[in-house]
Order: structure tokens, then C-alpha cells, then sequence
């Protein structure tokens, strides 16, 4: 990591920018100059960075000349316009949201999964959905193993997933309720609080979600293995931080669940929380704030040959979001890529 680089954050007062400069400082990533960059609305605004404050200032599109590196965190519309500005202007581009995901020309990038990709790059590189990043994580060790032939995903997704205004509605309505108030609905179309709702981004016209077929899709991108199959149900719960999911997985090669838990427990990104005879398990309320993917309740699924259950928890703002964004920044200066092709 030799050259020093003029960083952007391109959604520097959201949930997850706020994080990506939490990141960026915790883990001494190497920059001459870091840059706060947020809407109009936010210009003037103070955020915190190491031990001094940045002053917001307006994304526009001439706010990249000069900029080596921009991780992007202010929308799929936003980003949608100003990624390809900036990599005209010489930028890389680490993309937090939806847009380019499933582009060809762009990489998709769990940096534990599939850090090869990133070789391939021509300017933007987007960092996956908060859901499938932590799959990613666990199922990879598995599938190199055994060869995963399906997956069936249950999550239960945090708040913080959908933004600052979100974390303030779940807040807003729980107050509200315990002081016997009614509450109102603005983010999510039902009442969050002490609710889950089985329905996360848009409904599609096969009846899932924009987020179930995200994981579904996203995850055969990553892998790079189209056989593998995927079958999710999203849900949205009343949790600030961390996501967590259940996981069902069926391999071609038979692995007996405690040698699920011997490849997890030696595979990097991930700690095994499974001592059930002591209430052991992986929780949201652990895992906020954390790096660590964390997989526990590993058990053989008794209705098929080859089949393993297991819970998995990961911070979506850290792993899900800002921690994935600043590993793929961090692997693209470990292989010399922070340059456009
Ligand atoms: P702003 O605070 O000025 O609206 P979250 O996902 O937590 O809602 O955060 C979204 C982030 O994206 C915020 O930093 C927000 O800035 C930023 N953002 C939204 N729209 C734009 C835009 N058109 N240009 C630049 N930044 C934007």
C-alpha cells in the first residue's frame, strides 16, 4: 500500500458513509486527502473523521477531478449518474448500491470469495447486497467442500439496511408506542416496530422481492457457478443493526455437521458461535458493530441426504456495507488496481 490517495465518500451523511469513514479510520487506510461528498442539502455539514471533523460538500460533476478512489453509498439513482462521470475522470469506483451490480462490465466483489475478479475491472466495481455478502462469507468454504446445489434463505433483516430515515422511524414508532401514541408509517408502508414485514425493496411480477431475487442472482455472479440454486424469502424486522439469516444448504458431497464446523471455524471473515449446551448462538445484539461473519446452530438437515442447517448474523452497515466497501478498496491497492483500464 505505497501510494497515498485521494478518497471520495460519496454519501458521507448516510448510515453506511458515516460508517465508511468509521472504516476507512479503524483500519489506517492509507490517503493523502479524504473527501466528504453528500446532496446539496447537506453541504456545510460536519462528520467526524479521526480526530478532526470534514466538512460536507456537494457531489457534482465536477467533484471528481483529482479523485483516485470514490465509494459510493448515496443510491442507485445518484450513483447511476455520477459513477461513470467520475470514472471519466480517472476515478475507481466501489458502488454500494444496486445499480451495477448485475452489469457485465462490472465486478461483483466479496474480497473472501472471489477477489480474482476484481482483475477485470473497468472502473466501477459494485459491492453486493448486504444479504448475499454474508451468505457469500459462509457459503463459499462449504461449496468449494462439497459442492452447494441449493440453498433455501430465510432472513430477518435490520432496519439499518434501509437507510438513517428508517433507523429514526423504528426509534420514532417505539417511543411513540410505549407512550400508548399512535404511530405513522413513513419509510415502510406497515408499522415497523414489534412487526416484521415479509417484504423488502419492490414486488416482482414471479412474486418475490427485488431483495430475494437479488440474493438469488448476486449469488451466481460471485460463485461463478450458475448450477448453484437459490431460493430466498426476505423479511424485515424490528432490529437496528445486523442481519440474520437461516440457512438451508444442500451439497452433491455429504458433510456431517462437524465438518461444517471445522471449514467454517478455519475459513477467514468467519467465527463459529455454536455451544448450544450453554445458549450459545449468533445474535444481532453481538454481532453490531463487529467485522466477523458469525455462523452457529450448524446441524444436519434429516429430511435429505446431504443437507446442513445454520443461522448466520453479520452487521449489514459493516460486512453488509461500509467493511466490504473499504476490503475491496484495500484489495484493489494489494493488486495494484486503483487505476482505470
Ligand atoms: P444527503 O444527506 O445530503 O441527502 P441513507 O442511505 O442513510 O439514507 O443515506 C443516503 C446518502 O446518499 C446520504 O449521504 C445522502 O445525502 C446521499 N445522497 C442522496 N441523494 C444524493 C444526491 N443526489 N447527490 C449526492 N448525495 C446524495
Amino acid at each position: 500500500m505505497s501510494k497515498s490517495l485521494v478518497v471520495a465518500v460519496c454519501g458521507a451523511t448516510g448510515a453506511v458513509g458515516r460508517e465508511m469513514l468509521t472504516v476507512l479510520e479503524q483500519r489506517n487506510f492509507p490517503h493523502s486527502e479524504i473527501i466528504a461528498m453528500a446532496s446539496a442539502r447537506s453541504v456545510g455539514k460536519k462528520v467526524p473523521f479521526m480526530d478532526r471533523e470534514l466538512t460536507v460538500v456537494e457531489m457534482t460533476e465536477d467533484s471528481f477531478e483529482g479523485v483516485d478512489l470514490a465509494l459510493f453509498s448515496a443510491g442507485g439513482s445518484t450513483s447511476e449518474k455520477f459513477a461513470p462521470i467520475a470514472v471519466k475522470a480517472g476515478c475507481v469506483v466501489v458502488d454500494n448500491s444496486s445499480a451495477w451490480r448485475m452489469n457485465d462490465e462490472c465486478p461483483l466483489v466479496v474480497p473472501e470469495v472471489n477477489p480474482h475478479d476484481l482483475d477485470w475491472h473497468k472502473g466501477i466495481i459494485a459491492n453486493p447486497n448486504c444479504s448475499t455478502i454474508q451468505m457469500m462469507v459462509a457459503l463459499k468454504p462449504i461449496h468449494d467442500e462439497a459442492r452447494i446445489k441449493r440453498v433455501v434463505v430465510s432472513t430477518y433483516q435490520a432496519v439499518s439496511g434501509t437507510g438513517q430515515k428508517a433507523i429514526e422511524e423504528l426509534e420514532n414508532q417505539v417511543r411513540r408506542l410505549m407512550n400508548g401514541q399512535p404511530v405513522v408509517a413513513d419509510v415502510y408502508p406497515h408499522q415497523i416496530a414489534f412487526n416484521c414485514l415479509p417484504h423488502i425493496d419492490v414486488f416482482m411480477d414471479n412474486g418475490y422481492t427485488k431483495e430475494e431475487m437479488k440474493m438469488v442472482n448476486e449469488t451466481i455472479k460471485i460463485m461463478g457457478d450458475p448450477s448453484i440454486k437459490v431460493t430466498a424469502t426476505c423479511v424485515r424486522v424490528p432490529v437496528f443493526y445486523s442481519h440474520s439469516e437461516s440457512l438451508n444448504i444442500e451439497t452433491e458431497v455429504k458433510l456431517s455437521a462437524n465438518d461444517v464446523r471445522a471449514l467454517l471455524a478455519k475459513a477467514p471473515g468467519i467465527i463459529v458461535e455454536d455451544y448450544t449446551e450453554k445458549n450459545i448462538y449468533p445474535m444481532a445484539i453481538n454481532a453490531a458493530g463487529e467485522d466477523a461473519t458469525y455462523v452457529g446452530r450448524i446441524r444436519e438437515d434429516e429430511t435429505i441426504e446431504n443437507g446442513i442447517n445454520m443461522w448466520i448474523v453479520s452487521d449489514n452497515i459493516r460486512k453488509g456495507a461500509a467493511l466490504n466497501t473499504v476490503q475491496i478498496a484495500e484489495t484493489l491497492i494489494e493488486r495494484d488496481l486503483v487505476r482505470v483500464p
